[in-house]
């Protein structure tokens, strides 16, 4: 079983960007955390970010031969991006929206997720730990 998990803008930053919200752990330390949590689960990850939304598209796009689940923080494109609700849409790889922080609690502008609707869950307000409960989600992604 292949997870892919897709990192938006400014996650490159995590370490330094606001640590009250998001935490002292960098991208690469939490990329750590969910490697070895994978290894111990027998599945096999990749994990990329990039601070354009076209290339998240296209990353989405991709999924379909290559992931069997995607694992999302879209980051701010998660309160703006119809073009990533419908690439999830076309492509039909389930996908598991997370955030660190609790977008509910945080300004109302990011209370909506144009996302949501179309992924099969929300894990969010663990902080690095949204990653590694994504990932357990992920393995019985299909189970109801
Ligand atoms: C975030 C929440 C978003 O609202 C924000 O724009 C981010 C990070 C999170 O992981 O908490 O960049 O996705």
């Amino acid at each position: 079983m292949k997870i892919l998990f897709l990192n938006g803008p400014n996650l490159n930053l995590l370490g330094q960007r606001e640590p009250e919200l998001y935490g002292r752990s960098s991208l690469a330390d939490i990329e750590g955390k969910v490697r070895s949590r994978a290894q111990m689960l027998h599945v096999d990850v990749e994990f990329r970010q990039t601070n354009l939304e076209g290339e998240l598209v296209n990353w989405i796009q991709q999924a379909k031969s290559g992931a069997d689940v995607i694992v999302l923080n879209a980051a701010a494109y998660t309160h703006t991006s119809i073009a990533l609700r419908d690439a999830i849409v076309a492509t039909g790889v389930p996908t598991i929206e997370i955030h660190l922080s609790n977008i509910h609690a945080r300004e109302e502008f990011r209370h909506k997720s144009l996302i949501a609707p179309v992924c099969r869950g929300q894990i969010l307000g663990f902080g690095a730990n949204s990653y590694i409960l994504a990932l357990e989600a992920s393995i019985n992604v299909n189970v109801s």
